[in-house]
């Protein structure tokens, strides 16, 4: 039984659905200089990345949400959704990220943001930093690898909680923080140059950013003594290809390393016990003091946020199979499972597995904050008959009700995502996850006007019914 406070909704990310990228004040973000699966790629390459002059870019428009917010709250208010996670540009607020004093257009406007998601009953959950920051931050310290951006970053942090304390009591502070030590442009401003160690990289800047996030914990409990913070990981359980204890081991090991080392930090507020180990073997040395190591101690998350889309497999070194993609990782392709037009193998039972190892390890109450599915789609006499959607959000939320009954605190749903919006991974529009088909195509043409799916009717019925309905 889902509990009757039971956080029902949806997820987005600004820089996949605002649009306005030079409006209002608000700078440009690493978001706005690459189109999609580019950020992804320009691992080593930072002069091209800033020469490169591609001829179109999602997030500049995207689903223009910063001119249709009322319109957009307007529909998950209709579908019930008792809360909206969303993210805030960080540029929107201090355009450069040094700035002396924050925008005020961009505090404005997600003041606005919160008062009508308040005005329709929807309680905001707001991700401080997701796959974005100012792009000055790059040019002037290339990112996060810089500790100049902890300070920065405590400093946005701050103020957004002083002006928001009355209306946000629920917040994350880096989307799919895992995702930094191979994504160092992507999720953290910074370029690795050729021939230097990716990984040296990839875990200073988490630790960065664990700091970072201890600092907005102390923080938010200064400012909003109510409020909870949640960290937030991307979560793919790895199974063992075959039981074989190589292959059980490899998997134990590449889930630890890609995904669960993020969360010793930000949850135990400590470095796991095979760090010596690992880091020895990526030849990693890290930047640490003992104040850095105090502060994650005393401000560990109140809660953990996960996004789950798969499943993944894995095997020893040597082994033979078929690859698959994954979101932000690939593994060794499951045959049990079936997969989406992009590779992501779908696996409802996983979300439980997923709960269940994080409840076991950590203790602290979970939140699935993104579950959902991409698909080419089209409009039909105005609407789209998505019941492949409504099928895998109700396996998935079957679980999740299985997971509570377990015995697991799960405080919320929310789906990725309400309406249409850019691909992370491809900056597609045609990769469509929304219950609200939005006519933009994947070069940015069209009405940009809004369109009930039939999964919007089955989620409202799903909220209404606090889950009771999804067994029929
Ligand atoms: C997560 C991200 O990785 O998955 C989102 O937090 C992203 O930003 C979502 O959009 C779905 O991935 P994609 O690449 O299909 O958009």
């Amino acid at each position: 039984m889902f509990s009757k406070d039971f956080l029902w909704g949806g997820a987005t990310a600004a820089n996949q659905i605002e649009g306005a990228y030079n409006e209002g004040g608000k700078g440009l973000s690493t978001a706005d200089i690459l189109p999609g699966k580019e950020r992804f790629n320009y691992l080593f390459d930072p002069q091209g990345m800033m020469d490169t002059k591609f001829d179109f870019y999602p997030s500049h428009k995207a689903i223009d949400h910063y001119h249709h917010y009322k319109e957009d709250i307007a529909l998950m208010a209709e579908m019930g959704f008792k809360c909206y996670r969303l993210s805030i540009s960080w540029p929107r607020i201090y355009p450069n990220g040094y700035d002396e004093i924050p925008n005020e257009e961009g505090l404005q406007y997600y003041d606005d943001l919160f008062d009508e998601c308040l005005k329709n009953g929807i309680q905001p959950l707001v991700t401080l930093s997701h796959f974005e920051m100012p792009l000055a931050l790059t040019k002037e310290y290339n990112g996060w690898i810089d500790k100049k951006c902890i300070e920065y970053f405590e400093k946005y942090v701050r103020t957004v909680f002083e002006r928001y304390q009355n209306k946000v009591k629920y917040w994350l502070t880096f989307n799919e923080v895992n995702s930094v030590t191979k994504l160092t442009f992507h999720s953290g401003g910074t370029i690795v140059p050729k021939g230097e160690n990716v990984d040296q990289y990839g875990y200073q800047i988490l630790h960065n950013q664990a700091v970072a996030s201890s600092l907005a914990v102390k923080a938010c409990h200064e400012i909003i003594p109510d409020a909870k913070v949640g960290c937030m990981v991307q979560y793919s359980p790895i199974y063992p290809y075959s039981c074989h204890p190589d292959d059980v081991f490899a998997a134990m090991e590449l889930e630890r390393d890609r995904e669960t080392f993020a969360l010793e930090l930000f949850v135990k507020g400590e470095y796991p016990y095979y760090s010596k180990r690992l880091f020895n073997k990526l030849d990693v040395n890290l930047d640490v003091t003992k104040e850095e190591l105090d502060i994650l101690k005393q401000y560990p998350v109140d809660f953990i946020s996960f996004s789950y889309y798969m499943s993944l497999a894995w095997a020893r070194e040597g082994f033979i199979g078929e690859i698959t993609k994954g979101n932000q990782m690939s593994g060794i392709k499951n045959p049990n499972l079936e997969s989406t037009e992009w590779g992501w193998q779908i696996d409802p039972k996983g979300l439980r597995i997923a709960l269940n190892k994080l409840y076991d390890t950590y203790r602290k109450p979970l939140f699935i904050v993104e579950n959902g599915i991409g698909v080419k789609e089209e409009l039909k006499h105005d609407t789209v008959e998505d019941d492949y959607r409504i099928d895998y959000l109700k396996q998935h939320l079957l679980q999740v009700e299985e997971a509570i009954e377990d015995g697991i605190p799960v405080m919320g749903y929310t789906m990725w995502a309400p309406m249409d919006i850019v691909s992370n991974s491809t900056g597609e529009m045609s990769k469509r996850y929304g219950l609200i088909y939005v006519d933009v195509d994947d070069k940015g043409n069209g009405t940009f006007k809004r369109y009930k799916k039939k999964s919007f009717n089955w989620y409202k019925s799903v909220i209404k019914s606090n889950g009771g309905n999804l067994k029929i």
